[in-house]
């Protein structure tokens, strides 16, 4: 690999330990994947939640510690495993708490900025069009890439944390652009799209595509930022979609063909029917629902604003719980717009700076679960042996509130 005279002086210590040890395993990924060198990455989102990076995770964070590292870019961060305000209630073991602090800890010191959420765009990361970062999440990820035009592979959590201590990446992947030309041409015919239908069709183009790029035509005009951000977590948890273009909605497509004059490798077709079978699907759960979760990737201002109307003046049935996701940012913005309050006088908690999927709900009493998201109704059953119900919001608020 080629690299330039300050990757070099980092690769011989001249920067101290920790930024050598990085591009040592940066180089390496590299020399693997065949890169022929570096790309800068602007900004990176990574992760330090204890239930998916576990204690080989917190060893690693706590090494760079060690070793005197400091982020030397932009670095966001992933939601925590566990809700600072809630975690005592919701039986999460002292144990667990303890290491997530731990990680917490770690990474602050490393010089992350503390916005816990999968959603950086709406708390200050936002890269430009064209912009190479390193992001991890795939939701996140797949954001980044298909709605900014920004670039980013999926970066694993290690790596992200040499890329955040050196401010480069190997150029492979997503970095190059003949791998980011469209291959599989999705047409929606299914007119105007509820947001659960973008969830819905995330899920089904997922399934589709695998880890192709899928280029996505028919959307209507009125897709918005929230209902892009549903259609890409969908298609990156049942599938590896790192990135869709919808011509008319996102960059890349508008700034020339997407399929790069080349023929799509594949033609697939979605209209009203396969978005009912595929929320039919979904629906596992025979009993009503006891727990509903919604967030998933954290609420935007404008959904906590949906929510907030929808659970104002109510309160949930007893027995039953709604937590909301979302990051400490949007929380605060929707605690200067009373919603938070509108939110919570319902009975529901607002679990800010958290993740669902990789918190230890299986720990907890709820074995049927209703969401507003594709993403959690795909991952919560196998990774906690729970059964959904997969609604839209409106309906997920109707089933928990009453007497
Ligand atoms: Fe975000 Fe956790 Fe869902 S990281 S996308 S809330 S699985």
């Amino acid at each position: 690999m080629e690299l330039t005279a300050y990757e070099n002086q980092m690769l011989e210590g001249a920067h101290g330990p920790a930024p050598r040890f990085a591009m040592e395993v940066l180089v390496k990924l590299g020399q693997i994947y065949g890169a022929d060198r570096m790309v800068e990455v602007a900004s990176a989102q990574i992760m330090a939640h204890y239930g998916s990076l576990h204690d080989a995770g917190l060893e690693l964070a706590e090494k760079f510690v060690a070793l005197g590292g400091r982020f030397i870019i932009p670095t966001t961060e992933d939601p925590l495993s566990i809700c600072e305000r809630h975690w005592r209630d919701i039986g999460i073991a002292e144990e667990y708490a303890a290491k997530q602090e731990r990680l917490r800890q770690a990474v602050l010191t490393l010089g992350a900025q503390p916005v816990w959420t999968c959603t950086p765009y709406f708390a200050g990361n936002l890269p430009r069009f064209g912009q190479n970062v390193s992001w991890a999440e795939s939701s996140a990820v797949s954001f980044a890439n298909s709605v900014l035009g920004a670039r980013t592979n999926r970066t694993p959590a290690g790596l992200n944390y040499c890329a955040a201590l050196t401010g480069r990446m190997p150029r492979m992947g997503l970095y190059r652009p003949e791998n980011r030309r469209g291959q599989v041409l999705v047409r929606v015919e299914a007119g105007e799209l509820s947001s659960l239908d973008y969830n819905t069709l995330g899920l089904i183009i997922g399934k589709s595509v695998g880890n192709r790029v899928p280029v996505v035509e028919g959307l209507p005009d009125s897709a918005g930022v929230d209902d892009l951000k549903y259609l890409g977590a969908a298609a990156a948890s049942s599938g590896v979609v790192a990135l869709y273009h919808a011509p008319g909605l996102t960059p890349e497509a508008m700034a020339g063909d997407p399929f790069g004059g080349e023929e799509p490798l594949e033609r697939l077709r979605v209209g009203r029917d396969e978005l009912t079978a595929m929320r039919r699907e979904m629906n596992t759960a025979s009993g009503e629902a006891e727990l509903g979760v919604v967030g998933c990737p954290h609420y935007s201002v404008p959904e906590m604003q949906q929510l907030a109307g929808l659970l104002k003046g109510q309160r949930l049935k007893p027995g039953r719980e709604l937590w909301v996701y979302t990051s400490p940012t949007v929380y605060e913005l929707a605690q200067g717009m009373g919603c938070v309050a509108d939110i919570t006088s319902s009975g529901a908690r607002i679990m800010d700076g958290n993740c669902l999927i990789i918190s230890p709900l299986g720990k907890t009493p709820f074995r049927t679960i209703i969401t507003d998201s594709a993403k959690a109704a795909y991952y919560l059953p196998s990774e906690h042996e729970v059964q959904m119900i997969y609604a839209e919001t409106a309906e997920l608020v109707s089933a928990l509130v009453g007497e």
